[in-house]
């Protein structure tokens, strides 16, 4: 029985909050996209953990955490994670509460040297990536010429593939005028960085396979970035480069994408996105800035600011759609109170035609001008509330509007960064 949680917007939506509740019932949770670029935050008393390669499941006693092949792992980020981890407290133990893929691609430091020259090449037109070599990580994975945790296991093997791979990349880098790199000397680095996670490297995919047919297990996949940066389905070129959503479970698990019979989204009550691209509903205003400044909106990763808009119903109606979302949990909207209206994107007008439909594919998107309702807004601070009969009715509004709107129930509403501050709702899942 697997549950799998994914960004509905632009990433940063609060999953690894909402992963965190669930995980207290999961025995697996399970990583299967993206890499460091992913920031997912808990907070859990007074401390506030910042994850990016491990699974959020990893502050629950007794969850055993995958991280799946269709994750690039940055093992000198990985190393330091756990270690930043055991200094608050946390155990992480390679091979009994963390397994990794041996199919799991590795970012070596000359695809963190690409990413900023790539970035700095495309100029204007750069996608404002995170510079954790996710992009060209991925471009490796697809030539063939990546190396992965597995090789780890075989150092002769592991030897000849980065051999060969320095040498295309010292090409690379000399275009640049970057001095060489020395593969013996990366070879030595790179095993010395992972010794610690060899115990580590299991067969994650045949564990959830056995997982899955027991039918007791009870796995959480756990989704990173968002449906609208899908490397096919969000707003190409400025996306990452991964199936973020559902239809990346199957090959970034290495299970069935019929494994998964819940589908939970996760969304802002509001909308931002960090980095380029289009974004319809953004506010570059006060607004825009008082949003960011209550919601704390900076990035988990990179610190940059995010930009800050209303909920668009169009992008996030077609995320559900294109996804199989079941239902969604609803986070900070908290952060709404005070605006004295609420705005909802309901449609977009791209030179002079109306879309009640997301116009994925189209370059206009960055011309869209949208179209808003209004609703009453709320002054009420909501972050003690436990019950939705607690909210104030123009909150209970826009909460039940969005179900209209979107098609799904909301069962979760999250209403502070803290574990406590959830309020749950019986809701009927849509199948
Ligand atoms: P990359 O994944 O570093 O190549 O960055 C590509 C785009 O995705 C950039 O706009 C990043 O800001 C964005 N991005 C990547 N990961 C995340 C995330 O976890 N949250 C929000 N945005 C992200």
């Amino acid at each position: 029985m697997a549950t799998l949680v994914f960004g509905a917007q632009w990433g940063d939506e609060g999953k690894g909050k909402i992963i965190d509740l669930l995980a207290e019932e999961a025995d697996l949770v399970v990583r299967y996209s993206g890499g460091n670029n992913a920031g997912h935050t808990v907070v859990v008393g007074d401390t506030r953990y910042a994850l990016h390669l491990l699974p959020s499941g990893i502050l629950r006693p007794g969850t055993r955490n995958i991280i799946g092949n269709g994750v690039v792992i940055d093992p000198w980020h990985l190393a330091e994670e756990i270690k930043g981890l055991r200094g608050l407290g946390v155990p992480v133990v390679p091979g009994e509460n963390l397994l990794i893929s041996p199919c799991a691609h590795m970012v070596l430091p000359y695809h963190k040297e690409q990413d900023r020259i790539t970035e700095e090449v495309r100029g204007k037109g750069k996608i404002g990536t995170t510079g954790r070599g996710i992009g060209p990580c991925y471009q490796d994975r697809a030539n063939r010429t990546g190396l992965r945790m597995g090789d780890l296991l075989e150092p002769a093997y592991l030897k000849e593939r980065l051999t060969a791979a320095v040498v295309w990349k010292n090409h690379f880098l000399a275009g640049f005028g970057h001095p060489p790199l020395d593969a013996d000397r990366l070879y030595d680095d790179l095993r010395a960085a992972c010794a610690e996670l060899v115990p580590a490297i299991q067969d994650t995919s045949l564990m959830l396979r056995r997982a899955l047919r027991d039918g007791r297990t009870k796995v959480l996949f756990e989704g990173a970035q968002g449906l609208m940066l899908d490397v096919d389905l969000g707003t190409y070129p400025y996306v990452t480069s991964t199936s973020v959503a559902a239809g990346g479970v199957g090959g970034g698990a290495g299970v069935s994408p019929r494994a998964v019979a819940r589908v939970l989204g996760v969304a802002k009550a509001y909308a931002t996105r960090v980095g380029e691209g289009p974004f319809p509903t953004e506010l570059t205003g006060p607004e825009g800035a008082m949003l960011g400044e209550r919601g704390r909106e900076f990035g988990t990763t990179t610190g940059r600011p995010r930009r800050c808009g209303w909920l668009d119903l169009v992008a996030l109606r077609y995320a559900i759609e294109v996804t199989g979302c079941t239902e969604l949990a609803l986070t900070k909207l908290d952060v709404l109170s005070g605006q004295p209206v609420v705005r909802l994107g309901t449609a977009y007008e791209i030179d002079g035609r109306r879309h009640d439909d997301f116009p994925a594919g189209l370059p206009g998107l960055a011309r869209a001008q949208v179209q808003y309702q209004e609703m009453e807004g709320w002054t009420e601070d909501l972050g003690a509330m436990r019950s939705f009969d607690e909210l104030p009715a123009p909150a209970q509004a826009y909460v039940e509007r969005l179900e209209r709107e979107l098609g799904v129930g909301i069962p979760i509403l999250s209403i502070g960064p803290g574990r406590e501050a959830v309020i749950y709702r019986h809701v009927q899942a849509r199948s």
